[in-house]
């Protein structure tokens, strides 16, 4: 086989706790993550050149070790003592970027599997260093189902569920944020976890969507709120829009609306959008 194609879904996450900072400088963190339907697109293509190729619909991507998708490759390539192959990587990108939908790290995730599938499966101690060398969200993207993530984010407990569709609208406005200042700013005003990681998964598993509600919570909002009025009022707009629940995803600036109806998340897209949000639907995989 040659020739690898592969969707790598986006993420939300339906709770965000962070904990004390830890002496290799991340935060210890508990999060309940869900893949959902918006994919981006990869081809991956064994070549003789000896090199990693890499081309995108995404201007901003580079070949070079910042992209993830690169950076998976040669890291593979190195644990496997491969020196003469090499590969071809056609990104489309579809997942909003620094948006807190793990754009990057499911990217990463699917080049993993798709060099396992054109070179060999590496063994499962191997697949999560390299996984969790890449992102601390690289380890959840390389899971099919649901899952509570703990340790830096590296430690996964995945979980299925009878599936009682729940359909998504993300939304995110031009809000610029980066990962590491919300994490620094968090430090400095640190705010508490209202959530529950075990209510969210029992409530998925009941179907209990009032539940599932009442027992979501990213710590993040509360900052980024103070700082950005604008992601709190797209939150509430998404709420009057008639999602049952409405929550920033990562560190943001997304946020997601959890709709019980298909028709109910395609209305609510179709004002978004007309209002110019960049929004997409989906729903949790
Ligand atoms: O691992 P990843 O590249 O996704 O992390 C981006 C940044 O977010 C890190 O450089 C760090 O500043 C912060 N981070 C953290 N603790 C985590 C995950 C991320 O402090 N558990």
């Amino acid at each position: 086989m040659h020739c690898i194609k592969m969707r790598a879904p986006a993420k939300i996450n339906l709770t965000l706790e962070i904990g004390a900072k830890r002496d290799d400088g991340y935060h210890s963190l508990t999060s309940v993550m869900s893949h959902i339907s918006l994919f981006d697109e990869l081809l991956v293509s064994k070549t003789d050149e000896g090199v990693i190729d890499f081309q995108s619909n995404a201007p901003y991507l580079k070949n070079n070790d910042k992209n993830l998708c690169v950076l998976a490759a040669k890291k593979f390539f190195e644990l496997c003592g491969i020196k003469n192959a090499g590969v071809k990587i056609e990104l489309k990108k579809i997942i909003p970027t620094n948006s807190g939908m793990g754009g990057g790290s499911t990217d990463a995730a699917a080049v993993i599997k798709c060099m396992e599938n054109l070179f060999g499966k590496l063994d499962e101690k191997s697949r999560e260093n390299l996984a969790a060398s890449l992102g601390s969200d690289v380890p959840f993207c390389l899971t099919d189902t649901s899952a509570v993530c703990e340790g830096r984010g590296e430690k996964i407990t995945p979980f299925s569920f009878e599936k009682k569709r729940i359909y998504a609208v993300v939304a995110k406005n031009a809000v610029k944020v980066s990962t590491s200042s919300v994490y620094a700013d968090f430090d400095v005003n640190p705010v508490e976890f209202t959530g529950s990681h075990s209510g969210v998964v029992q409530a998925l598993k009941d179907g209990d969507n009032e539940f599932l509600r009442k027992s979501m919570c990213n710590v993040f909002e509360k900052n980024i709120f103070a700082a950005t009025p604008e992601v709190e009022k797209l939150r509430n707009k998404i709420y009057s829009l008639g999602a049952f629940a409405s929550q920033m995803t990562g560190a943001g600036p997304t946020v997601f609306g959890l709709f019980e109806k298909r028709t109910d998340a395609e209305n609510a897209l179709e004002v978004l959008r007309k209002e110019k949000v960049v929004s997409y639907s989906a729903y949790i995989l």
